[in-house]
């Protein structure tokens, strides 16, 4: 059922939020706590759809979960050799995080499983996984070839391997280490940028022998994982949304509190900065590992800039709200190196600059990235989400400032990272 939703320009924005939990790394939670000996507690954890897939693959292969209460969980994990073969299909929904990082992990299991997904997520890349996996041994098949799920993966004995990813992709990298929890030796995954780097540090947390070097990382198979509890910290990538609409929103100020600042993944807070963005970091602290503030926000006047290289796989997941952005900021941004943008839960170059043109802003798509001519306003118009979270929300951020109403189709999709998006929205409409 597709829910559309109209927005109303507002006068200004006032208050404050709570950033939930992370995305990725609530995902690695479940799948890191299954695979330990003893409990883990989790508080934090982001209940979003995506999550939640993740969360019900691992209850289908034995693993008892309790949520206690709402973001807090406790995982009774049976080691590197509990997990049993489901019964049925593995369902990740729409979360290309657990479709790939499981592959990973199935592939050195005793047994068989197959993981399909809702209609986007069965038309994202796969091979970038399976092929690297094939190579340590792993027999998984797909549509075209293992390019399409569903997958069928056959556990095996793996070999470990060295491997060059030619993308910056924390999926492929996890997928990987995981395989190589499973392999006799030492696998290497190196990357031609850092990609987010929670699995190295998750991992290390929960007691693998994990070993980060300039352009890769290095995990030791077969380690004993041990129960650990930890907090998840706020997802950045939610924060973003916020970030934004405080920047562009004339005379708004905005707390944004509890922002995960991974340096893999604040790539968002060093580009809005360099367009002008008045962004100062609050109560700085650190939380189970990773750095985390709160950040206060206000209406700054931005300018164009280009953005390409290292800083893409550090702001990947932003750059739908990034754009919305770029399209208000006096001059022209160039976006390049973000190729990846085309395989994400839709085509975001193409689905931004058309929804984007349709509320009046000037955005030219190009191979890997985008050209966007900053204008003062934008108009009202009607949109659509593509079925995509980010596209949703990016939109919903536009609208605060269009000059008339804007209608945006299909926004359920908002349910698999930011279930409270919508109400937190209206909480600071002053
Ligand atoms: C994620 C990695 C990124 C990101 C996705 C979550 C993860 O994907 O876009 O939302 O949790 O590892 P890629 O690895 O494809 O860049």
């Amino acid at each position: 059922m597709s829910i559309d939703r109209t927005l109303h320009p507002v006068k200004t924005l006032r208050g404050e939020i709570v950033t939930p939990g992370d995305k990725s790394i609530s995902h690695r939670s479940i799948m890191f706590g299954s695979l330990a000996d003893g409990t883990t507690r989790v508080s934090g954890f982001l209940t979003g759809e995506d999550n939640l897939s993740t969360l019900k693959a691992f209850e289908a292969m034995g693993i008892t979960i309790r949520q206690l209460s709402r973001g807090e969980l406790e995982i009774e994990g049976r080691g590197l050799d509990g997990l049993q073969e489901p019964v049925d299909v593995l369902d990740c929904g729409n979360s290309g995080t657990t479709m790939r990082l499981m592959s990973g992990l199935l592939a050195g299991q005793k047994f068989f499983s197959v993981l399909t997904g809702d209609q986007y997520l069965r038309r994202r890349p796969m091979k970038r996984v399976v092929a690297p996996l094939a190579t340590m041994g792993a027999r998984i098949w797909g549509r075209r070839g293992g390019e399409l799920a569903p997958l069928a993966i056959q556990g095996t004995a793996l070999k470990s391997i060295s491997y060059d990813s030619p993308i910056a992709s924390a999926q492929v990298k996890s997928a990987i280490l995981l395989a190589g929890l499973y392999a006799e030796g030492e696998t290497t995954v190196r990357e031609p940028h850092l990609s987010r780097d929670h699995s190295e540090r998750m991992l290390t947390w929960f007691g693998a022998d994990v070993r980060p070097f300039p352009g890769g990382v290095t995990i030791s198979g077969r380690p004993r994982l041990v129960a650990r509890d930890m907090h998840v910290p706020g997802d950045i990538s939610s924060a973003t949304f916020f970030l934004v609409a405080g920047l562009i929103t004339p005379g708004a100020e905005l707390l944004v509190k509890n922002v995960g600042l991974n340096p893999t993944r604040s790539g968002a807070i060093d580009i809005l900065r360099a367009m002008g963005g008045q962004l100062d970091l609050l109560n700085e602290r650190e939380q189970s590992g990773e750095p985390v503030a709160d950040i206060l926000v206000r209406h700054s006047h931005l300018k164009g800039i280009e953005i390409g290289g290292e800083v893409v796989p550090r702001a990947i997941d932003e750059f739908p709200v990034l754009s919305v952005a770029a399209a208000l900021a006096e001059g022209m941004t160039i976006i390049r190196d973000a190729e990846e943008l085309r395989v994400k839960e839709t085509d975001r170059i193409a689905a931004m600059a058309s929804e984007l043109g349709k509320l009046g802003a000037d955005v030219t798509p190009t191979p890997d990235g985008m050209i966007i001519n900053g204008r003062e306003r934008l108009q009202g118009g009607d949109v659509s989400s593509h079925g995509d979270h980010r596209i949703a929300m990016s939109c919903a951020i536009a609208s605060l400032v269009a000059a008339g109403p804007v209608t945006i189709a299909d926004t359920a999709c908002t349910e698999t990272s930011f279930p409270n998006f919508w109400e937190l929205l209206e909480l600071i409409r002053a």
